[in-house]
């Protein structure tokens, strides 16, 4: 069979595509910080910023325009404690972040991140212990809490990033016993302990202050163990299964699709984006890698796609430019 009888036909060509890219496919991260009339561009990811909540509309507006169906919200509290009391509060900084999402466009899904690193003074993503180690049985009740309190504020779908073991479970009886039976779990079960996060530390001001995270994420040298971590979550009724970062695991991405049949999300992390956004703005590369690395990333099993490039995608594909 010659390959290029089809290959040398672009109307071909675009017949026997076997991998797209929708706008359905895309969740759009944002970042909202405290305080009034801010809108900063975060130094280490180009292009994307810190909202305050009274900043949010146009972002909004420009998302719901690109017909986005989803963001996911990060949010920077402008207090810490040991016990991360700012991601529970009722009028926190996500809590109202999705209030006021909901009156700008009550259609988008907000989903959220539910994690304490942001919010601890230790910059851990759980409850440190007398010990100084991360209390996994302790912190699961927090995460289960703060996930409440964002169903309470009105969001679509709790996405736990904290990675401690059983929080699935503790967060699903905790929304079901509180009436939100229908509110989705999107668990980042494989995640990875990774260099590829630097540019969002400085981001959400959320390095651990002291030693790493390599006692809960997961260590990069594995990936029989990703499917442990999934098979788990899915027994604990996770709706949708993360995989992060996406393109140094797009392995662990095909296993997960090979051995589930689930909703498999890829988050294309902060580190990726920087890189890849340095290397387009050096004219290293052209900008279509963004294109390619998210078709990569959907060739590998993905249905849905974390990414900083969203915006920027969705507004080629609506032109009709890729
Ligand atoms: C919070 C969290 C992190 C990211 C998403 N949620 C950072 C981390 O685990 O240190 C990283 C996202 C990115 O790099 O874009 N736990």
């Amino acid at each position: 069979m010659r390959m290029r009888r089809i290959r040398n036909n672009k109307v071909m060509r675009d017949m026997v595509k076997e991998t797209t890219l929708s706008i359905s496919d895309l969740i759009y991260p944002l970042f909202v910080v405290e305080g009034e009339n801010i809108k900063e561009e975060i130094k280490s990811m180009p292009n994307t910023f810190h909202f305050s909540v009274d900043m949010l509309k146009d972002e909004i507006e420009e998302i719901s325009k690109l017909n986005i169906p989803a963001v996911i919200l990060f949010g920077i509290p402008s207090h810490k404690d040991s016990k991360g009391s700012e991601a529970y509060k009722e009028d926190g900084i996500i809590q109202k972040a999705i209030k006021k999402i909901k009156e700008i466009n009550k259609d988008l899904i907000v989903i959220t991140d539910v994690c304490m690193c942001e919010y601890t003074e230790s910059g851990h993503c759980g409850i440190i212990d007398n010990f100084g180690n991360v209390d996994n049985d302790t912190s699961i009740k927090y995460i289960a809490k703060i996930a409440l309190s964002h169903a309470k504020a009105g969001c679509d779908i709790v996405a736990p990033s904290d990675m401690m073991d059983f929080r699935v479970g503790e967060i699903r009886k905790t929304l079901d016993e509180n009436g939100f039976k229908n509110v989705p779990i999107m668990s980042y079960a494989a995640k990875y302990a990774s260099n590829f996060y630097g540019p969002f530390r400085e981001a959400a001001d959320s390095k651990p202050k002291f030693g790493d995270r390599k006692s809960y994420q997961m260590d990069y040298h594995n990936s029989d163990e990703a499917l442990k971590e999934v098979k788990l979550d899915l027994e604990e009724d996770s709706d949708f299964i993360i995989v992060k970062p996406a393109m140094s695991y797009l392995d662990i991405v095909r296993r997960v699709k090979e051995n589930f049949n689930t909703n498999i999300v890829a988050y294309q992390v902060s580190g990726e984006y920087s890189m890849i956004l340095n290397a387009v703005k050096n004219n290293l590369v052209s900008e279509e890698i963004i294109y390619e690395t998210l078709i990569s990333i959907k060739r590998a099993g993905a249905k849905n796609i974390i990414t900083y490039f969203a915006k920027d995608i969705a507004r080629k594909i609506k032109e009709g430019q890729i």
